[in-house]
């Protein structure tokens, strides 16, 4: 576990940040309940692309399934995360003067097989998403269930050097959201996350 003073020296250094062990193990595994059983009511639909009018369903590009998150109401776990995400915020807002006024996120569901090609999570003619945040919900993952998180580790590109990111239960995965390319690769086995973002007006 990092300090919050490592987190904001590494979003200010390079742009982007991972934490393992953000969670207490029972929390994340709540977490992961709620979801998976949102997932089995049928309350998950599959993710779009684009924005607006322009939002589509396609399945070259993502096979993730979500279940976009309320503000307010949620169970005590997901409030629980949800009043870590608004400190974080604060504390964002404190260090570089973003102007983050809220949060928007989903649960994610991967099921076996599915990935999310290369992007930028700002879609076209947006400026809204400033700060990418995911958590993953999967305890025992092993090298070789895929599903890793391909982070592209220069502000613009999308060669060069990357970071792959395992989606490790209780890891947290920080990046501005305009400037780093990412990809999920196929994940070998149903993988959970809470992927969401801070947004400027
Ligand atoms: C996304 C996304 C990455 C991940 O939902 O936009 O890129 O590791 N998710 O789940
Ligand atoms: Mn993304």
């Amino acid at each position: 576990m990092v300090s919050v003073e490592n987190l904001i020296e590494s979003i200010n250094q390079r742009g982007w940040a991972v934490v393992t062990n953000c969670m207490k193990h029972t929390d994340s595994l709540r977490l992961k309940a709620e979801c998976e059983a949102a997932y089995q009511s049928g309350d998950f639909q599959p993710a779009g692309v684009g924005h607006g009018m322009d939002r589509t369903i396609r399945e070259d590009i993502r096979q993730d399934q979500v279940m976009w998150i309320d503000p307010h109401g949620n169970s005590f776990e997901l409030e629980t995360y949800l009043a870590k995400l608004e400190n974080l915020r604060l504390t964002l807002n404190q260090h570089f003067f973003l102007g983050l006024f809220d949060f928007e996120g989903h649960f994610a569901i991967y099921p076996k097989g599915a990935f999310y090609k290369a992007h930028l999570d700002r879609h076209a003619g947006t400026i809204d998403r400033i700060v990418t945040v995911i958590l993953y919900l999967n305890p025992d993952w092993q090298p070789g269930d895929g599903g890793e998180l391909k982070l592209w580790t220069t502000s613009g590109e999308r060669e060069g050097a990357f970071q792959l990111i395992e989606p490790r239960m209780g890891t947290m995965v920080y990046f501005l959201s305009g400037e780093f390319w990412h990809e999920v690769m196929p994940a070998q086995k149903t993988r959970t996350s809470i992927t969401g973002w801070f947004r400027q007006r």
